[in-house]
């Protein structure tokens, strides 16, 4: 996210906006908000200040709405959670008929729900992934996934095969060692001296890594002085989420087979590709590869906090009974929304959807940078996610204002996005609901196009 910015709670007039997806009737902040917005900030971190000041009161499919007769059309999904769209009533149904059974919890004992789930996600999951170990948060499974690659490390070549190798501007969370798999410094400022045996290679996007052969990969480890018997783990981003670009598809096969080679646990992280958002079930899928692991959050609901890791026998059941658990595993009611949240993807074909809708996004988002070229370095994603780079002109530096100018301008215009994201802040993520129709997407892309033109017009001038 943009580090250290915030929304100003000043009330500022603007136009006021009445159409099929949006709808925008008072100043922004809404005056009647400010109590609200400003309780938050009194007792929340102030690190929890960095999203538009949208009060959520309602949200149905891919709209958002307040409770002052604001409307908007959303682009975050939340951040990607909400794959199969917002306040989906099959999910809400699910969740108060476990909770009109009165079991809101049974902590590791067995129960009907979390069976449903582990199932299903055994049963989704390619023919080598078949252990569905479920977890409350994407950074408790991406702990998980480092986790049972250590103890594999371990176990096939001794203490010294510890390295887990992830990708520069790579995102896995927020808990420790997720976030000292992570590839932005930034986040890792404040850790002090940083742990050796995570280690970050090149990500290759072809934007600011040109590079993108699989030689740069073991180049960096080679030059990084680590030989490829210490490394236990690879973890990746299927798309990074910080500019939503994909791995070359020969890079990944390469790096499949190079794990293979060394006894290298290979995880997905999954948590923004998995249930459709790139237009299949999972976005591994476009290249041709299977994990050994997948890390699994946010779309598996659509909505309750849930997670999972799913991934090869041998490497799921290295702990014994009793020693890889967690309080909160597979809570009813999150699984039964997550059971529903599956059905309704499937039901609805929303995969094939966000396929086909997808292409028309990518499209329209091209046709934006090709106005917009000198300020908008890069655009990447498949399906319902993509991404626009804002730089400064002629170079390749983020232009983190512009890209926070954009996203205000739309939040203003009754298009919702969560605040810039990527290298420097300057990303503009854009992923709605993978249910959101054409028609909308095209008219989110409009305000999208008008909102840089807007901006730039008002640089230009100032
Ligand atoms: C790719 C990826 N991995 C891990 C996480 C962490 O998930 P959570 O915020 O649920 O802990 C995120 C969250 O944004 C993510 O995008």
């Amino acid at each position: 996210m943009a580090a250290g910015r915030c929304y100003e709670l000043v009330p500022r007039e603007v136009p006021r906006v009445e159409t099929r997806y949006r709808r925008i009737v008072t100043p922004f902040p809404v005056p009647e908000s400010i109590p609200l917005l400003q309780d938050l900030r009194a007792y929340e971190p102030q690190s929890m200040e960095g999203q538009p000041p949208v009060i959520w009161d309602r949200a149905d499919g891919c709209q958002v709405y307040d409770p002052y007769g604001n409307m908007w059309l959303d682009f975050s999904s939340g951040v990607l959670v909400t794959n199969a769209g917002h306040g989906r009533k099959e999910i809400a149904e699910a969740v108060i008929e476990q909770a009109n059974r009165r079991l809101l919890t049974h902590y590791c004992f067995p129960g009907g729900p979390r069976r449903g789930l582990a199932k299903r996600l055994v049963e989704l999951a390619p023919d080598r992934l078949d252990k569905a170990f479920i977890l409350t948060t994407g950074s408790e499974a991406v702990e998980c996934a480092i986790k049972l690659s250590r103890a594999h490390g371990l176990a096939v070549g001794g203490p010294e095969k510890l390295v887990i190798v992830s990708f520069t501007g790579a995102f896995h969370g927020r808990t420790l060692a997720s976030q000292l798999a992570g590839g932005i410094p930034a986040l890792k400022d404040w850790i002090g001296p940083l742990d050796p045996t995570f280690v970050q290679v090149p990500y290759p996007d072809g934007f600011r890594c040109e590079d993108t052969s699989f030689e740069l990969f073991e180049r960096t480890l080679a030059q990084k002085g680590i030989a490829p018997e210490r490394v236990c783990g690879v973890l990746t981003e299927t798309f990074q989420g910080g500019n939503a670009t994909f791995l070359p598809v020969e890079y990944m096969q390469r790096l499949r087979a190079w794990c293979d080679e060394h006894d290298v646990v290979l995880t997905c992280d999954e948590i923004q590709a998995a249930f459709g958002r790139t237009g299949t079930m999972w976005g591994f899928e476009h290249y041709g590869i299977v994990p050994d692991l997948m890390t699994l959050g946010k779309g598996i609901s659509s909505s309750l906090p849930i997670s999972a890791v799913v991934g090869t026998e041998a490497l799921l059941n290295q702990f014994p009974p009793g020693s890889m658990t967690s309080t909160h595993t597979g809570n009813p009611i999150c699984s039964a929304a997550a059971c529903a949240n599956i059905d309704l993807i499937l039901r609805e074909h929303l995969i094939d959807h966000a396929r086909d809708v997808g292409q028309v996004l990518q499209a329209e988002l091209t046709a934006i940078k090709d106005r917009f070229t000198d300020v908008i370095g890069a655009v990447g994603g498949r399906g319902m996610v993509a991404a626009a780079q804002c730089i400064v002109p002629g170079t390749k530096d983020p232009d983190a204002d512009l890209a926070w100018d954009v996203v205000r301008r739309c939040v203003e215009s009754g298009l919702l996005f969560f605040s810039p994201v990527g290298f420097g802040g300057g990303t503009i993520k854009i992923c709605p609901p993978l249910c959101t129709e054409q028609a909308a997407i095209q008219d989110g892309c409009q305000v999208l196009g008008s909102s840089f033109e807007a901006v730039l017009a008002g640089r230009a001038k100032a």
